[in-house]
């Protein structure tokens, strides 16, 4: 029995490829026959087992899905006050009456977004039930940032018709290329056609109110003046206050016919989160007495953010199934942390500007020769030497120590000031992460990657030839 790659031409023309661990029997039906490749296995089993051990050793996880952002839990424990107050704003949309606009703000992972799908999803359940006409769309406006983009994807959710190009009885509104004018309109019409009452989420809207400014809240706030069979009520969700700033204050204040907030959770809350949430994803005993607290306090101490509790235990799992171990502890938490931590800070590098990256690729250069803290003045001495050679504008020293300063706000270095005596006072840097992921992010830009090849010992003699003459 042999493993074949075979490649034929029947008798009808057509070309196709077996690949299969059988002999080939049904060469009659074949009329052009090349044999590719011919591989012996050792035994009739043609996998090699490569993931059978990962499969084999679940003890850890149940359903670590339960533990993404992309799950939508049933029971949000502590936001019982913050939720019935979204359901009782809302609910006279079930008697055919437009509910008050509502801004909902609060730190990021306090649940918000979590509600608000739980909310819309029960009045949807309710409104099916009484028969009324009412629907929730919600929108990300971290994606949909423009107002045509916005008209147009409402349009596209309403009553259930994702497919409208497929409905013969509604214009399909394409995602670019009608005046914003004409998809105002054609809304409008929809709504009018469909009746009953449409509750629009805007979520992340400060992003949208930042990108587009306030042209798509003042048209909404105001589109119920022009319906008359239908109704038209917003919620507007955002962890960033600032956005207020942007809008006339005509709409800020219909925006804001209710505002709720959402404060941050404390260690114990947060402890009860997970606790409902671990049941489902882990198995049974499979995580260590300690570990829900300590996911918890960690995460309290940053904002109070359930996103980053659920991922330290989602990430602490991982880890301890990686290890093999039978059981999450609490030192897979404290790698998770650092894990998570080191994530977020090569993400932040990789949206620094260019000039920034290349100073830090600077103190890359002098940990490459063995130095571990450094000065100012050595890392402007080499970013000035680099600079040109990659056709970058040369920041002057001054420019180049508030630069630092930004990178040790950011956390991404660490710096001290110290005292030389007669020579005044400079400032010392040193990296306390992984300076390897470092170095392959800040590479990853087009126009710096063409130092990846840089000699740095050849450098170094150039260095030392004209600084130290
Ligand atoms: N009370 C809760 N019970 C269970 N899970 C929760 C609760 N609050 C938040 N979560 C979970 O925490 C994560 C973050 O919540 P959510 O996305 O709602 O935060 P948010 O306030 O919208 O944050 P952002 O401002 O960053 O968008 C989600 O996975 C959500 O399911
Ligand atoms: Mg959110």
């Amino acid at each position: 029995m042999v493993n074949c790659v075979v490649n034929w031409t029947n008798s009808t023309g057509t070309n196709g490829v077996y690949k299969r661990n059988k002999p080939i029997v049904f060469l009659s039906y074949v009329t052009k026959c090349q044999i590719l490749s011919v591989i012996m296995p050792e035994t009739d089993d043609p996998s090699t087992g490569l993931f059978k051990k990962y499969l084999a050793n679940n003890k850890i996880f149940r359903d670590r899905e339960v533990l993404r952002h992309s799950y939508r839990p049933q029971i949000l424990p502590h936001r019982k006050p913050q939720i019935d107050n979204v359901a009782s704003i809302l609910a006279p949309s079930l008697r055919n009456e437009t509910p008050s606009n509502i801004l909902i703000y609060g730190k990021t992972g306090t649940g918000k977004t979590a509600c608000v799908r739980y909310v819309g999803s029960e009045l949807e359940k309710a409104s099916s039930k009484m028969g009324t006409i009412c629907q929730i769309v919600h929108l990300n406006c971290e994606v949909i940032d423009t107002q045509y983009r916005v008209l147009a994807q409402i349009a596209k959710n309403l009553y259930g018709m994702d497919d409208v190009a497929s409905d013969k009885t509604r214009t399909h509104i394409p995602m670019t290329g009608w005046p914003t004018d004409q998809v105002y309109a054609e809304l409008k019409n929809q709504l009018e056609a469909g009746g009953g009452v449409l509750v629009i989420v805007l979520d992340e809207i400060d992003k949208l109110v930042k990108k587009s400014g306030d042209d798509t809240l003042y048209n909404l706030t105001r589109i119920n003046s022009d319906l008359k069979n239908s109704k038209v009520s917003i919620i507007g969700i955002s962890n960033d206050l600032s956005f207020k700033d942007f809008l006339d204050p005509r709409v800020l204040s219909s925006l804001s016919e209710e505002e709720i907030v959402f404060p941050p959770y404390n260690a114990p809350q947060l402890v009860d989160i997970l606790a409902q949430r671990s049941d489902a994803a882990f198995m049974p005993g499979a995580i260590a007495e300690g570990v829900i607290p300590l996911c918890s306090a960690l995460a309290a101490q940053e904002h109070g953010d359930a996103r980053r509790a659920l991922d330290l235990l989602r990430i602490s799992g991982e880890l301890a199934d990686r290890d093999e171990s039978t059981q999450v502890k609490e030192e897979h938490v404290k790698q998770a942390q650092a894990k998570i931590e080191t994530d977020s800070m090569i993400e932040c590098i990789a949206t620094l500007p260019t000039q920034s990256k290349l100073i830090l690729f600077s103190m890359l250069i002098l940990e490459q020769l063995g130095q571990n803290i450094f000065t100012s003045g050595e890392v402007s001495r080499i970013y000035q030497d680099i600079a040109p050679s990659i056709e970058l504008d040369v920041l002057t020293h001054r420019r180049i120590t508030d630069l630092i300063s930004e990178l040790n706000m950011l956390g991404v270095i660490n710096t001290r000031v110290v005292s030389r005596g007669r020579y005044g006072r400079t400032k010392e840097m040193w990296f306390d992460s992984n300076t390897g992921k470092i170095r392959e992010v800040v590479l990853k830009d087009p126009r710096l990657n063409g130092l990846k090849d840089l000699d740095v010992k050849q450098m170094e003699a150039k260095w030392l030839k004209t600084w130290f003459r």
